[in-house]
């Protein structure tokens, strides 16, 4: 689709949300994320996220009044898999951006991290709306600050997102979309569709976490690249991933309490991974972010896993 005004705008922020007269309809908050799990196409998703989640914080918008009764109800309305572009290599993209120039060998290199990073940003956006509304029953009828806590950081993964469509569009020339692109996240989500301790292990406590080592790894290639706008960018983001690995060990530990589980937080989340991950987790690790975030060693390195051939590098992770 095209980029409404205010996104294809390409200032160095992004761009606050549209006014509620040209704002899309949505009943409640709950529904604002259906809109979104709903679009294919990613620029829609993060639009429809900014408008939704501001209108919340503004009073606009209210939690969900009258979510169905049961867990299947609510379970019944959110899709399988959330839409996305028919085909990953070309995602409905704005038409006023030109194809990519040529360019050198390292540089592509850059491009590539950037247009995964971009990636995985949408993804992130699906991934947080499937959570809030898939487990909004489990959590939101003890704890409505559930709701607060995700919302920002879904709104955080839209501007995440944005923003390094907007640096590969202003930087490189390059549209996101124009490179191949996986789905390997939501098979993450798929392993814990059943569960939200499973889903915060698997997608905040992993996936997210494994970003904060491979964002530093990143930041480093990014400036021997001379690309200091781009770092500077990575380095924001990052520190928001911080925050957002922080609710994710905050919200499994209210649920592991609240559940009565025995053991601690950490061996509950070993137990976890160990049921339902299938990749290697392998340093290096970025133990100062995990720790910013409230990650000690303690929650990760037991689950760490040799390389058949005897070295410890090349976590598997995929984000
Ligand atoms: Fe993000
Ligand atoms: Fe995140």
């Amino acid at each position: 689709m095209p980029l409404p005004p205010t996104l294809a705008s390409q200032s160095s922020d992004i761009t606050p949300l549209a006014t509620s007269e040209d704002s899309p309809c949505f009943g409640d908050i709950f529904d604002a994320g259906l809109k979104v799990l709903n679009a294919s196409c990613p620029f829609q998703k993060a639009s429809l996220t900014l408008s939704g989640v501001d209108a919340y914080l503004e009073g606009r918008l209210g939690l969900p009044s009258s979510l169905p009764l049961s867990k299947e109800e609510v379970l019944a309305r959110i899709p399988v898999k959330p839409a996305r572009p028919t085909h990953p290599r070309a995602p409905s993209l704005p038409s006023s951006v030109p194809a990519g120039p040529p360019m050198s060998g390292k540089k592509k290199g850059i491009v590539a991290s950037i247009h995964g990073i971009a990636h995985a940003e949408s993804w992130a956006i699906d991934l947080m709306w499937d959570l809030l509304l898939r487990f909004a029953y489990d959590v939101q009828a003890a704890e409505p600050s559930f709701w607060d806590d995700f919302l920002r950081i879904v709104r955080e993964e839209a501007e995440h997102f944005l923003s390094w469509t907007r640096r590969l569009e202003e930087g490189y020339g390059i549209r996101y979309g124009t490179l191949p692109v996986h789905d390997a996240l939501w098979e993450c989500a798929e392993a814990s569709k059943d569960d939200v301790m499973a889903r915060f292990s698997l997608i905040n406590l992993l996936q997210e976490a494994r970003g904060l080592d491979t964002s530093e790894i990143t930041l480093q290639r990014l400036l021997r690249a001379g690309d200091s706008v781009s770092a500077e960018t990575l380095q924001k983001n990052a520190k928001e991933e911080e925050g957002h690995v922080a609710a994710g060990i905050k919200w499994f530990c209210y649920v592991k309490d609240k559940r009565l589980l025995q053991g601690s937080c950490e061996s509950n989340f070993h137990r976890y991974v160990k049921e339902r991950y299938r990749g290697r987790i392998a340093p290096p690790f970025n133990v100062e972010a995990r720790r910013r975030a409230g990650m000690c060693e303690a929650w990760y390195f037991p689950l760490v896993t040799p390389s058949k051939e005897g070295g410890k590098g090349g976590g598997n992770e995929s984000r």
